[in-house]
């Protein structure tokens, strides 16, 4: 079952990450590299607040006939924040999930899906559903820093130090945290096995490429106040105690190990929807 808490509280939103230049960046090479004709009809999985929307708004031709983006979201808030920002004919905006992708939308050209795999509980009911998605001949392309991989050497100890010093401010205030729940956020895969899900469904071999971004302090606070990322890192914490509890947690981790930035690697991967059923 997907764990999922929708906020009408903008506090806890994706958007204040979403504005830092890395991340951008990642997002950006990975719509230039999903080969987006001016006319093509495009999924937008996950669009969150509208940042990866407007770049892929930016390849396409408004006025060309066809060219399209379906911008689905489970989260009726982030659609809200989208659906102010973005004032486009050829844009529509859809409520709903992954793993119901196929009967939300038409087939289309093209399928983003950035920074929300992770989310995902069951990653080959939602892979299937954008496979069914993608006209044949279509292609993925999805991204991640939550993955088995995404820690360059050395820097998984920051990693402990911000969650430990977060918990033990909680513990000061008598919270404790539910231990052994694993929150659906921190579902991670390795690389391989992406890319046995893909092969599974169908896809054809992907294209995978890894960026080493460095993360400010100041973008750690904004994802440790983003709803997904405080009910994955201290599940069962109200969002409020948890966010404040992450960003002195973060403050200190960063001064007792002297760090200016830390890196982080996001996985890049692009996947192609066969022309032909793959042979056995
Ligand atoms: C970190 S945000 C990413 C937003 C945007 N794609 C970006 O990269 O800026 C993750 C988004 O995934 C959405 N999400 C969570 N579970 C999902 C699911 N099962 N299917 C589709 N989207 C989901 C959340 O509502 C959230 O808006």
């Amino acid at each position: 079952m997907q764990q999922q808490t929708v906020t009408d509280d903008d506090r806890f939103s994706f958007e204040r990450f979403a504005r830092h230049p890395f991340f951008r960046q990642v997002n950006a090479w990975l719509v230039a590299h999903t080969d987006i004709s001016s006319n093509a009809s495009v999924v937008d999985l996950a669009c969150g607040p509208g940042a990866v929307t407007e770049l892929i708004l930016s390849e396409l031709d408004e006025e060309a006939p066809g060219a399209c983006v379906y911008a689905v979201d489970p989260s009726e808030s982030a659609l809200a924040i989208a659906q102010k920002r973005i004032r486009s004919r050829i844009v529509h905006f859809v409520h709903g999930s992954a793993e119901r992708l196929a009967t939300l939308v038409p087939q289309v050209d093209r399928v983003v899906f950035t920074n929300a795999v992770h989310l995902i509980g069951d990653k080959a009911a939602a892979f299937e559903q954008i496979f069914k998605t993608l006209r044949p001949g279509g292609l993925v392309s999805f991204n991640t820093t939550f993955f088995h991989g995404a820690y360059p050497e050395g820097t998984s100890r920051f990693y402990k130090l911000w969650v430990l010093r977060a918990m033990l401010w909680l513990k000061e205030r008598g919270y404790s945290i539910s231990r052994g729940v694993k929150a659906t956020a921190m579902q991670w895969l390795t690389v391989e096995q992406y890319r046995e899900v893909l092969r599974t469904v169908g896809f054809e071999d992907p294209v995978v490429t890894l960026h080493e971004k460095p993360l400010s302090l100041e973008s750690l606070e904004d994802i440790g106040s983003f709803s997904l990322f405080i009910e994955g890192a201290l599940p069962g914490v109200p969002l409020e105690m948890g966010a404040e509890a992450l960003r002195r947690g973060v403050n200190q981790a960063f001064d007792e190990l002297k760090l200016s930035v830390i890196p982080r690697n996001w996985l890049q991967v692009i996947a192609r929807r066969p022309l032909t059923p793959l042979a056995e």
